[in-house]
């Protein structure tokens, strides 16, 4: 069941692990993350291949560490669908060994917090709902959305703003410069 949209200190993490925002210099370690966690086949991705056309919001994006080393990042870009301004968020990565401690929600929920938080009217995501719902994300109604590459439509995913109390926009989904 989709819960309405949680604040982000619904979801602690342990004392070690500290969020912070994602920084310029972080790119590589970031990148280390996902080759360790999604492999050589994470480019042939639609939400990759999206990505590749939006510009990163560095500034809403987060990275967890534990005694100063990374352990799992969110990235957030921009995007639009129709004439409608939002973020896609993703890649979200925990290295496998520190899962189930709450560090991808934390950071979930603190992306998407920090996005409403500078108006952004939706934040979008390919996932399963099963982890999103938690959070506040809602499948797409089926056929309201265009990706520029095949997505399950089951896990198409968005979060609106509470604040803008906008509805689900339609239309082609694109990155924005
Ligand atoms: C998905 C992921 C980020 C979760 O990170 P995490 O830090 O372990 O997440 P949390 O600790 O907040 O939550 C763990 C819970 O979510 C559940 N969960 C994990 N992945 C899930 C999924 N795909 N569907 C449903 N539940 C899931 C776990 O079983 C666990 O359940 P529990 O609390 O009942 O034990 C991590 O497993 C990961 O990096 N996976 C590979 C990359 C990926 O699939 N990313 C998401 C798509 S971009």
């Amino acid at each position: 069941m989709t819960l309405p949209f949680q604040p982000a200190g619904a979801f602690p993490v342990p004392s070690n692990v500290i969020l912070a925002t994602m920084r310029s210099a972080d790119e590589a370690r970031v990148h280390a993350l996902h080759a360790v966690v999604f492999g050589p086949g994470r480019y042939a991705r639609t939400a990759f291949r999206l990505r590749e056309k939006a510009a990163p919001l560095v500034a809403l994006s987060y990275v967890a560490e534990e005694d100063g080393v990374l352990i799992g990042a969110v990235s957030m870009s921009r995007v639009a669908v129709g004439e409608a301004r939002g973020v896609l968020l993703g890649p979200l990565a925990v290295l496998p060994q520190k899962r189930d401690l709450g560090v991808g929600k934390a950071l979930l929920a603190r992306a998407v917090a920090s996005a409403f938080s500078v108006g952004e009217s939706f934040v979008l995501l390919v996932g399963d709902l099963p982890y999103y719902a938690p959070v506040g994300f809602t499948r797409v109604p089926f056929g309201q959305m265009v990706l520029p590459g095949p997505v399950d439509p089951s896990r198409l995913l968005i979060a609106t703003n509470p604040e803008a109390m906008v509805d689900v926009p339609a239309g082609a989904v694109r990155g924005r410069a």
